[in-house]
């Protein structure tokens, strides 16, 4: 795979088409390929909420053009109005999943930019927030293209990597966040074979991860969440590489359920477990990884495979879709930045505090 080729490859998860948002509709994947044309902001909070649209970055950034369909029909008489519905707007849209602050840093954005805005006509101020979707949206683009490059030089020349949940370009604007890392590493012609954890309940690893890396021939082989413990003890995984959904100052993190019993091992094992990100999932404004809401699901999730039923009918069930990784488990950050080791306090505000 040559890296123009890496570039039409990697689908395009959002699309911003003139007056509306098109995603590719991950919940058929990897059987169907359907996009849906999104045009109200109700249809966006189902859209994330339902994991139509996945992943820190990717629900940031469907937030971003969500909070624009859902203010560019406002009545534009009156500032204190408009700010008072932008407000509700989006709070409704930070509602639909609670552990990425993606969604919360990219609303926070607009907000910010339409106050410094706020004595300029509405019909103004609404063109400004399209732009700054835009934006944002661009910036992912180009934040996880060098997260790769960066990434590339922790890639021995042959390795085996294991992987969990989706972190590609379905989960962001394109290439991915650990999934970038892998890419730039098979472009850079390191021979690379990955382990892909299916990531129970949802398949995030079967359906999605699967079928990128397939797409883009890298070799790769897809095992259940239980293996990892086995391919690390008999010596099969050299490194392992994850995304976050929200990191903590003292460089804690969250990401998908079944990420901190992969660190634990790693760790056991004497195997390097890196963390691949951009800015917008490290959050300076929390201590610790105790202070991140952790989202519960649906118990539907874990009593169904497809339209099967795997579990007795009526069954307790508890669904956290994410944990928290201590920051001591971790061996370095991957960033736009360029790689952040220990200590993380001070690494991460240096790097990434105002
Ligand atoms: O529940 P999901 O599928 O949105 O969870 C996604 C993840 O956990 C990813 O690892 C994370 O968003 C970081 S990489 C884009």
């Amino acid at each position: 795979m040559q890296e123009s080729e890496t570039t039409e490859n990697i689908i395009l998860s959002i699309e911003w088409r003139g007056d509306h948002v098109r995603i590719l509709d991950q919940t058929f994947l990897p059987g169907r390929t359907v996009y849906s044309d999104i045009r109200d902001v109700g249809r966006m909070w189902e859209a994330i909420k339902k994991m139509r649209v996945r992943g820190a970055p990717a629900i940031g950034i469907a937030a971003a053009y969500g909070l624009y369909l859902g203010i560019r029909d406002l009545p534009e008489n009156s500032y204190p109005s408009f700010a008072i519905e932008v407000n509700r707007i989006a709070e409704y849209l930070n509602s639909a999943r609670p552990t990425a602050v993606n969604l919360s840093w990219a609303l926070e954005r607009i907000k910010t930019t339409i106050h410094a805005h706020k004595e300029e006509p509405i019909g103004n101020i609404k063109d400004v927030v399209l732009k700054v979707a835009q934006t944002i949206h661009d910036e992912d683009k180009r934040v996880c293209k060098s997260i790769g490059l960066n990434g590339v030089e922790l890639i021995p020349k042959k390795a085996q990597i294991l992987t969990h949940c989706n972190t590609g370009g379905l989960a962001t604007g394109q290439f991915g966040t650990a999934l970038s890392v892998i890419y730039h590493a098979h472009i850079a012609k390191k021979k690379i074979h990955v382990w892909v954890d299916e990531t129970r309940p949802l398949l995030q690893g079967a359906r999605l991860t699967a079928w990128e890396l397939m797409r883009a021939e890298i070799p790769m082989k897809l095992v259940t969440d239980s293996m990892a413990g086995h391919l690390m003890q008999t010596g099969q995984v050299d490194l392992v590489i994850v995304g976050t959904d929200r990191v903590a100052a003292n460089g804690d993190m969250a990401n998908k359920i079944g990420t901190y019993s992969l660190a634990v091992l790693a760790a056991y094992h004497y195997i390097p477990f890196y963390v691949a990100t951009p800015a917008s999932p490290i959050d300076l404004n929390i201590g610790s990884g105790a202070e991140i809401p952790i989202e519960e699901r649906d118990a539907k999730e874990i009593t169904t495979i497809g339209s099967s039923e795997v579990a007795p009918a009526k069954v307790q069930v508890y669904n956290p879709a994410f944990d928290v990784t201590p920051h001591a488990l971790i061996t370095a950050y991957i960033t736009e930045k360029g790689i952040i080791k220990p200590d993380f306090s001070e690494n991460l505000k240096s790097v990434f505090g105002k």
